[in-house]
C-alpha cells in the first residue's frame, strides 16, 4: 500500500500536482512511469475524484477507475456546507478521514486534498455560485432547496484547483474527474455545467455499487438500524422488477413497483420516476413500451435516513 500526500490548501496540491506529473513525465521519457506499470503512449493524464470523506466501496470503484485510467490520481475529501440545506444533516455527516486515507493508500492514489472550510470559502458562503437552474429544482432539488447550487460551486472550484492544465511544467495533459451514477441527478448537472461553462475536464461515470442485499451504497447507510437496513433492500427490489418488465418488452410497471415500496411500513417514498438520463425528463407512458433507453429514479425516507437509487432501463434488442 502507498501512502498518498495530504494536501490541506490549493496552493500546496497545485504544487503538487505539477510536481508528480513532472516526475511522471521524466519517468515516461526514461522508459517507464514510475509505478512499474506502463501506461499507453499519448499525453499524459490526471484524473479527480471529488469525495465528502466516509470512504465506501462504492468510493473504491470511483478510484479503482480513475487508477486505471489516468497517471496521477488526485482524491478530494471535504465535507461541502454549501450543499448542505439541514445544519443538523451536515454536523452528523460521518468524518473518517483515517480510515480514508487508508482506502485511498490501498487505491493507489496519488494525492489527496483535504482542506478546512476556511481554505475554499476563506470570505464565509460565496455570494456568486453556480445556479443548476431548472434541472436543480427537480427530484432532488424539489426537497433540498439549493442543494444542487452548493454541489455544482463546490465541484467548479474543485475543477479548477486541480486543473492540470494549469501546471506549466507538462503539457497537454488529459483532464478526467470521476462522479458515482448513484447520484444521477447530480451527474447530469454536472456535466450540463461542464459543457454550459466550458471545463476542460472529461465527465466520467462509475456504475452503483450494491451490496449483497441489493442496497446502493452510501455513506448514509451506517445510519440504518438492521431493520430499516432490511426494509431499505425493497428500493432495488422494485428497481429491479420494472427492468424486469421493460426487459420483458412490456410497457415499464411504474405502479407495480411503486406499490412494491410502498408495501414496506418502514419506508416512506417521496419519488420514483422513468426520466431521460440526461435531461431527467419524466419519459413514458404506462400503456406503451419504452422507445428509447432510460433511467429509474427514485428516493425514500427510511428511518432517519434519506436514500436514493437508480438504474438503467435498457430498451430490448429485437430480432
Ligand atoms: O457526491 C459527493 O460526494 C459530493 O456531492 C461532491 C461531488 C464531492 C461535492 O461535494
Amino acid at each position: 500500500m502507498s501512502v498518498p500526500r495530504l494536501l490541506h490548501t490549493a496552493a500546496e496540491l497545485k504544487a503538487a500536482i505539477a510536481e508528480t506529473l513532472a516526475a511522471k513525465a521524466a519517468a515516461r521519457s526514461a522508459g517507464g512511469d514510475g509505478a512499474g506499470e506502463r501506461k499507453p503512449d499519448g499525453p499524459l493524464s490526471l484524473g479527480l475524484v471529488p469525495t465528502m470523506g466516509a470512504l465506501h466501496t462504492g468510493h473504491r470503484a470511483m478510484m479503482d477507475a480513475a487508477r486505471a485510467e489516468n497517471d496521477v490520481v488526485v482524491a478530494t475529501v471535504f465535507v461541502n456546507p454549501l450543499q448542505f440545506n439541514d445544519p443538523e444533516d451536515l454536523r452528523r455527516y460521518p468524518r473518517t478521514l483515517e480510515a480514508d486515507l487508508e482506502l485511498l493508500g490501498d487505491a493507489g492514489v496519488d494525492l489527496v486534498f483535504a482542506p478546512e472550510e476556511s481554505e475554499v470559502y476563506p470570505g464565509g458562503p460565496p455570494l456568486v455560485r453556480v445556479s443548476s437552474g431548472e434541472l436543480g429544482n427537480r427530484y432532488e432539488g424539489a426537497s433540498r432547496p439549493g442543494h444542487f447550487d452548493g454541489v455544482l460551486t463546490v465541484v467548479a472550484k474543485l475543477l479548477h484547483y486541480a486543473a492540470p492544465t494549469a501546471s506549466p511544467a507538462v503539457s497537454p495533459v488529459r483532464y478526467r474527474a470521476y462522479f458515482g451514477q448513484k447520484d444521477a441527478q447530480q451527474l447530469a448537472l454536472i456535466r450540463r455545467m461542464a459543457a454550459d461553462l466550458g471545463f476542460d475536464a472529461e465527465i466520467k461515470a462509475v456504475p452503483v455499487v450494491r451490496s449483497a442485499d441489493g442496497l446502493a451504497e452510501s455513506s448514509r447507510n451506517v445510519f440504518l438500524d438492521p431493520a430499516h437496513r432490511r426494509a431499505a433492500a425493497v428500493l432495488s427490489r422494485a428497481l429491479f422488477a420494472l427492468r424486469d418488465s421493460v426487459s420483458a418488452g412490456s410497457p415499464p410497471d411504474l405502479a407495480g413497483a411503486v406499490a412494491l415500496v410502498e408495501a414496506e411500513p418502514l419506508v416512506e417514498l417521496d419519488y420514483f420516476d422513468i426520466v431521460d438520463p440526461q435531461t431527467l425528463q419524466p419519459l413514458g407512458s404506462a400503456d406503451r413500451p419504452l422507445e428509447k433507453p432510460a433511467l429509474a429514479l427514485l428516493a425514500a425516507q427510511v428511518g432517519p435516513v434519506r436514500l436514493i437509487d437508480n438504474l438503467p432501463l435498457e430498451i430490448p434488442r429485437t430480432g
